[in-house]
């Protein structure tokens, strides 16, 4: 089993540099399973270790080793705001799963944040993990004289700071340009956002006025391609925007790693019982032979205007879909009372904790992202996936590239109700059997790439590289194939 590794990178660059995702999809496909036979053929030799510091792909494809580290790290990471459980957006989300992973294996986790403003904060019982609070500034940003002083201090005490970790621009540019051991992991940037300008542009009503946005965001991509050079290393959680960061940003490639976001694979996994509790639960009848389900902020900016129209045009065009569909919505927000209007296929079920929300995706036969937002890379889709869901989302880069890439697993639509739509009958059409099968390769995925485990992995990796002391050889920005 000595070549598995270089041979499906070969497969996989082929893969990119064929024209376009869908043919290229197959080509990977066919050629990844081709691998286990061809690779008994293939010299010793080609089996060279990588250096991951310059690995194109996510390195969520590559297996680390579960066993704990053979060296801990004292980790500081700047985060705008930490959350409260599970109710939290991307950002925090990203940072919550992640430095508990990292803490719970057994590294020195120092957590420079604002102090919430009702003054509890959640507490953990781990020996390990450090929260230094600050005020935040009237903008809502971290006071970066305050947290610069808390940092210095941390640093001098004991043992220095092995490697700063940012989310964001949680510590700015002005004050990571000296730090050769640091990291910035990016969850929306602006050249991406230029694609969600576009969109809201599209979907504007006349009497609307047109965005600012659209007009300065040229501007802002420019600053961005300016001052991110200042942070020495950049982590996209998408492959497309790990591409615009190489040849937008012009950031050395080296200095550029993709890692996907991870999700908690112990809540969110298949359990057909607790799908079957929920619905009962809720009094969804056995008549509806096509549950739809969509979780989180029910807000224009996650396409909920362009969901309600396809909708409401499809509950009056088609009585079969009328009499045989639900779509159950966890979450809330302006468009949850345009949503209850619909009547009786529709049941919005406000903001669910995250053992409810996992009984919720055993629930549904599909999951549905009509985001208009390109930037970032949703949670909710890597939930609905481990929980052995097929999916359906809008067609942006970070999607198509890197979660729904291929109609194995699901569907994807361009944020136009017409587009929309067609998708939403396709589905109809092709029914709780096909959706089953396109769950299963869903899981597949969700396994291999998405799980929390995975991306603590890659991150804990990636800091040993960064931190690498020469003067003991290290060699933590080696990869060597597990399967040797
Ligand atoms: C403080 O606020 C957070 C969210 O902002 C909330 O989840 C939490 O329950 C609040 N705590 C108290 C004691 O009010
Ligand atoms: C942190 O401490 C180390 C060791 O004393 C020092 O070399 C480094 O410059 C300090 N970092 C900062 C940002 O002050
Ligand atoms: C970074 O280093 C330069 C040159 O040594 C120095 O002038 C500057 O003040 C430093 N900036 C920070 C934020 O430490
Ligand atoms: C409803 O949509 C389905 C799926 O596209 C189609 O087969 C069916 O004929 C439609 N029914 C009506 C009444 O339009």
């Amino acid at each position: 089993m000595a070549t598995i590794f270089s041979f499906r990178c070969l497969c996989f660059i082929i893969a990119l540099l064929s024209a376009f995702s869908f043919v290229s999809f197959l080509f990977w496909f066919q050629c990844s399973s081709s691998y286990r036979y061809s690779n008994q053929m293939i010299s010793q030799k080609e089996n060279q270790p990588i250096n991951l510091l310059s690995f194109p792909s996510a390195w969520n494809h590559l297996s680390f080793p579960s066993k704990l580290p053979s060296k801990y790290l004292k980790i500081a990471l700047f985060v705008k705001k930490w959350p409260h459980r599970s109710l939290a957006g991307g950002l925090e989300r990203h940072a919550l799963t992640l430095h508990l992973a990292l803490a719970k294996r057994g590294h020195e986790l120092h957590i420079f944040t604002t102090s919430p403003s009702n003054s509890s904060f959640p507490r953990y019982p781990m020996s390990n993990l450090y929260f230094h609070l600050s005020k935040p500034t009237a903008a809502g940003y971290l006071d970066q004289a305050i947290v610069w002083k808390q940092f210095q201090t941390q640093n001098s005490t004991g043992k220095a700071f092995d490697i700063v970790h940012t989310e964001s621009v949680g510590l700015l540019h002005t004050r990571s340009r000296n730090l050769t051991n640091l990291a910035v992991t990016w969850h929306g940037i602006a050249y991406e956002t230029i694609h969600t300008d576009i969109i809201q542009e599209l979907l504007r009503n006349p009497d609307e006025q047109q965005a600012y946005a659209l007009t300065e965001r040229i501007t802002k991509v420019v600053e961005e391609v300016r001052f991110f050079p200042h942070y020495a290393h950049h982590v996209a959680t998408s492959d497309h925007a790990g591409d615009i960061l190489r040849r937008i940003y012009m950031i050395p490639e080296e200095r550029v790693h993709v890692i996907l976001n991870g999700v908690d694979e112990e809540i969110f996994k298949p359990d057909p019982s607790k799908g079957e509790a929920f619905k009962q639960k809720f009094g969804v009848a056995k008549s509806r032979s096509l549950v739809l389900g969509m979780a989180g902020r029910l807000v224009k900016d996650k396409g909920h205007p362009l969901m309600f129209e396809a909708l409401k045009q499809m509950l009056v065009e088609n009585g079969t879909f009328r009499e045989n569909t639900i779509v159950l919505i966890a979450g809330d927000g302006p468009w949850g009372d345009r949503y209850r209007d619909l009547g009786t296929n529709t049941l919005v079920l406000g903001p669910l904790e995250q053992a409810q929300l996992a009984s919720f995706y055993n629930a549904i036969d599909i999951f549905v992202n009509p985001t208009l937002r390109a930037q970032g890379l949703d949670h909710t889709l890597l939930e609905a996936m481990l929980s052995g869901k097929s999916v359906m989302s809008t067609r942006v880069a970070s999607i198509t590239g890197s979660v729904i890439v291929s109609t194995e697993i699901g569907y994807t639509f361009s944020p136009m109700v017409v587009s929309l739509k067609n998708a939403l009958y396709r589905v109809w059409e092709d029914g709780r059997r096909v959706l089953e099968m396109k769950g299963q390769a869903s899981r597949q995925r969700g396994l291999q790439l998405f799980t929390a485990t995975k991306m603590a992995a890659a991150y804990e990796r990636l800091f040993l590289c960064i931190s690498n002391d020469n003067s003991k050889r290290e060699d933590y920005c080696q990869y060597q194939s597990p399967f040797n």
